[in-house]
């Protein structure tokens, strides 16, 4: 029988084990959305850090997902933070929507519109006072992102091509990653990294390595029986 304690002591070496430079941030895409503020209610009790919500246009990738209904209505079910990835074209026609249907950091893809209208779409969500951040598509280089860098909260690299969930990890975004990682840290910014496609406990370790901070799974989460169990098993790979 363990005293009160012995008990904080245990817990303590356990949570000692957990990286806490690691975010985890469950893709909903991959949940049951006829119970989906269940579905995120499970996954926050379990320890995810973002909730990531998939917009798809079917222009900017071939699929088609859920908008802004959908996030103002989970907005009503959670406080977890909503980390809301548009893979939209020309975003700037919807960030100011997404922002006040409750996102708290809205992602547009750096490949999706004109420069001024990226810096627009930037400005828009910050006038929101909502954090920004900007995807990369595999075949788009980290030195795109440089003009936008200092601007951003969170930088998106994609680990698979955007538009569908269960797809394999590209392992040849490794260097990307390690590229934007020396970026941020030669300018001191205070820009987020996060991996988005493929992210298992296989691959965590690959990421994170490579300086990734904020890993976003679907199916290696929400395709599981245990959610607190598969983000440990992420988190702690
Ligand atoms: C894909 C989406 C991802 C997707 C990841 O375009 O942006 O967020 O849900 O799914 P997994 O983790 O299954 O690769
Ligand atoms: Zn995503």
């Amino acid at each position: 029988m363990l005293d009160n304690d012995a008990v904080r002591i245990l817990s303590y070496t356990h949570r000692e084990r957990e990286d806490p430079m690691i975010k985890l941030a469950p893709s909903i895409l991959s949940a049951d959305f006829a119970r989906l503020g269940e579905e995120v209610a499970d996954v926050t009790a379990g320890g995810a850090d973002y909730i990531h919500f998939d917009v798809m246009d079917g222009v900017f990738v071939p699929n088609l997902s859920i908008g802004i209904p959908v996030l103002k209505s989970l907005r009503k079910a959670t406080d977890a933070f909503l980390d809301v990835h548009l893979m939209v074209t020309r975003p700037q026609r919807y960030v100011g929507a997404f922002c006040k249907a409750g996102a708290d950091l809205v992602t547009v893809h750096l490949e999706a519109a004109e420069p001024q209208d990226l810096f627009a779409a930037i400005e828009a969500i910050r006038a929101e006072g909502k954090q920004v951040g900007m995807a990369l598509k595999p075949k788009t280089p980290a030195e795109a992102i440089v003009p936008y860098l200092p601007l951003l909260d969170l930088a998106l690299v994609m680990t698979v091509e955007p538009g569908f969930g269960g797809q394999s990890f590209m392992a040849d975004q490794l260097p990307k990653i390690r590229a934007l990682r020396g970026m941020i840290d030669a300018q001191s910014l205070s820009c987020e990294i996060e991996v988005d496609g493929g992210i298992d406990p296989d691959t965590a370790p690959l990421v994170k390595e490579a300086g990734a901070e904020v890993l976003v799974a679907g199916s290696a989460v929400f395709k599981k029986e245990d959610r607190r169990a598969a983000m440990e098993a992420i988190r702690n790979a």
